[in-house]
């Protein structure tokens, strides 16, 4: 198994397919996506033997990420080769849900275990002005498609200061019949939104202190789970969480390491620029990419820079998928 110096076990791993994304999301990607950027993404091929190392080494859940992995061609058998690794038993996607209620079927046939969404606000005019789409009714329907299915799903809620009263109101009212996890997100600054940081960004504590209030009971932390506080209540058929990096401790429980879609290794989501290891996952003995995992994660910090409001080469969280 993966460990750092700090003790921290590594046995999920999110992984970037793409860094291209549709959405122009006003905390993240306000101008679109930019077509000069470097494509060169990992091939099929590059990602099962990436998925491969990293399971030799004890990894057994995989998250896909982007940009907007569905907006790669392949993506059902970047699903199937997560899901054909051995040792891998947990496979999930984290998506714009611009595809989500076209592909929905066709993520489950390949092996898909679990989905996170965004959704930054249930008021379609300002969803539209979030993210640039007129898309919230079919993501809702995609939404319903997939529990169907009998897939869990995840929602993510960026919380910002224009997020009313009302607005979170009306994200519980949601919860309260459908039964997803929603997570609402402190807003992370990034080296392309410093600006839109300073007028945005709101601690998650009132939220916290709400749900406490409202008698929500927090939920034990699964070993794989990822940084959400979770709470319940009898009354709701859903969740809510809290995802707060500002919160004291919150790498205490790091246990993810990242893979950009360009074959970078990401110790953390801030502190570092990415660890060229494609020679590695391209070299013919498999073994050379373990060796190269387990002596790079040497160099992996205690917790992440956000609190010194250093972004480091993070300029947005696309290039990363969050
Ligand atoms: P699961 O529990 O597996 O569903 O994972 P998750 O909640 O980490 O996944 P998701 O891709 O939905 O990410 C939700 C938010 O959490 C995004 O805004 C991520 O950027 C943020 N996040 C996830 N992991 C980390 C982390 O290690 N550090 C920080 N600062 N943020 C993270
Ligand atoms: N701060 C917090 N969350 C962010 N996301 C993207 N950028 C940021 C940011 N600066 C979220 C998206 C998506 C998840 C993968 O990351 O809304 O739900
Ligand atoms: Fe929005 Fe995610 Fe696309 Fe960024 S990568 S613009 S947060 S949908």
């Amino acid at each position: 198994m993966l460990t750092d110096k700090f003790g921290r076990q590594f046995h999920y791993l999110r992984l970037s397919v793409t860094d291209v994304c549709n959405f122009r999301c006003t905390y993240c990607l306000p101008d679109g996506y930019d077509p000069q950027q470097t494509r060169g993404f990992l091939s099929l091929d590059e990602i099962r033997r990436v998925v491969n190392g990293f399971a030799a080494l004890g990894t057994s859940k995989i998250r896909i990420t982007g940009g907007e992995p569905s907006l790669r061609k392949d993506l059902p058998d970047i699903i199937a080769a997560c899901v054909q690794t051995q040792g891998v038993n947990n496979v999930a996607l984290t998506t714009n849900g611009f595809r989500l209620d076209e592909q929905v079927q066709d993520w489950y046939d390949a092996g898909l275990t679990q989905l996170n969404v965004s959704i930054d606000n249930l008021d379609p005019r300002q969803f539209h002005s979030i993210t640039g789409h007129n898309k919230l009714e079919t993501i809702l329907s995609g939404i319903d498609k997939a529990l169907t299915l009998g897939l869990p799903v995840k929602v993510n809620a960026v919380l910002l200061k224009s997020l009313t009263d009302s607005g979170v109101s009306a994200f519980m009212e949601w919860v309260k019949h459908t039964p997803v996890s929603l997570r609402f997100i402190e807003l992370m600054e990034t080296g392309d939104n410093p600006r839109f940081f300073e007028d945005e960004h709101v601690s998650g504590q009132r939220i916290q202190s709400k749900l406490l209030r409202e008698g929500w009971v927090s939920v034990d932390r699964q070993f794989d789970s990822g940084p959400a506080l979770e709470y319940r209540h009898a009354n709701y058929r859903g969740r809510i969480g809290l995802i707060m990096p500002y919160s004291k401790d919150f790498c205490a429980t790091c246990n993810r390491l990242r893979v950009s879609s360009t074959g970078k290794l990401h110790l953390c989501l801030f502190a570092d620029e990415g660890l060229d290891i494609r020679d590695a996952i391209n070299h013919s003995d498999p073994i050379v990419l373990q060796q190269r995992l387990i002596s790079l994660l040497t160099q992996k910090e205690q917790k992440h820079w956000l609190d010194e409001r250093k972004t480091g080469a993070t300029k947005h969280l696309a290039m990363l998928g969050g």
